[in-house]
């Protein structure tokens, strides 16, 4: 059966008081549409999670940076939507922009730590505009839990920040990051790629796998965790990196040295004007 699709504050409101009369646990995925196999797998963890599933789709003005691809991100909502009745959504939430931003709105959730670090580094303000509407998602949907990709290491490790520390009660959960056969993280910004640079992309997932291999057969160096991934990177003359970054897993602090806390390895580079990001868990 096709989802209930809601675009209003109120339609949602009332589905909602519905599932609350019926003590139905609702899970909720946030996307940006241009729905992949990656957003599906975290559709189906929600599924297991709750009794009713709610995805939105919303690209959000507020996360991109005024050089960014906000006007050519891919939508697909016909497609998005055949996907999800495929998977037995209940409910899918596409707010419009003037529903989310109205005139005059002025308040965002802005993170002081980690947020300014990575990603948050190369992209100023992006993570103030995930968190923002993050934030107004979860209090429009009151989900019991809502499930986020570790593919954006990054972005999951922040909302679980901004749960803890504004003592908000909903519960976060994670997805493992879903890849092409050839290793390619899935993300919907792929199909940006030419055929060379979807060639050279995997250099990305080679890079990750080489420092695993090595932090694996024991090498706890971070300088040397990070040059493993980085020389792989460098081969390629089309990759253009951004960062590579040993991190800790858990507050992302850089490390140095012999590393002793669970970590993982964020990697972010440019295929011509298609900008990637991947990461692993170096365990
Ligand atoms: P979007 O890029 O559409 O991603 C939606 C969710 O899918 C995120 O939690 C992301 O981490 C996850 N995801 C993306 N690629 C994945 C993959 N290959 N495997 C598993 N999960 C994957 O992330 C956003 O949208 C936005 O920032 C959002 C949180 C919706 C706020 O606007």
């Amino acid at each position: 059966m096709a989802p209930s699709t809601f675009i209003t504050l109120a339609e949602l409101a009332v589905q909602r008081a519905t599932w609350d009369a019926e003590g139905a646990r609702v899970a909720l995925v946030p996307t940006m549409g241009a729905l992949h196999l990656g957003h599906l797998s975290l559709v189906r963890l929600a599924r297991q999670m709750a009794d009713r599933v709610v995805v939105s789709i919303f690209v959000n003005p507020t996360q991109f940076g005024p050089n960014e691809d906000f006007a050519k991100y891919p939508r697909t909502l016909v497609a998005d939507l055949e996907l999800l009745a495929s998977l037995q959504v209940e409910a899918v939430f596409l707010p419009n922009a003037a529903t989310m931003y109205p005139d005059g709105f002025q308040t965002f959730v802005h993170n002081q730590g980690m947020a300014l670090t990575l990603d948050g580094q190369s992209r100023p303000g992006h993570f103030q505009g995930v968190l923002t509407v993050v934030m107004k998602l979860l209090n429009l949907v009151r989900p019991d839990v809502a499930i986020f990709g570790k593919k954006d290491y990054q972005q999951w490790r922040l909302i679980e920040k901004m749960v803890a520390d504004l003592c908000l009660s909903y519960r976060i959960a994670a997805g493992e990051t879903l890849r092409e056969v050839d290793g390619l993280a899935m993300s919907s910004r792929n199909r940006f790629l030419g055929d060379q640079d979807r060639t050279h992309a995997t250099a990305i997932y080679r890079g990750l796998t080489a420092a695993k291999a090595a932090y694996k057969s024991g090498e706890r160096d971070a300088q040397k965790l990070t040059l493993a991934c980085r020389k792989i990177l460098e081969i390629s003359q089309a990759v253009k990196i951004d960062y590579v970054e040993l991190r800790s897993a858990a507050t992302l602090a850089p490390l140095s040295g012999q590393v002793t806390e669970p970590c993982v390895l964020l990697v972010a580079a440019k295929l011509g004007t298609t900008r990637l990001i991947d990461n692993m868990e170096m365990e």
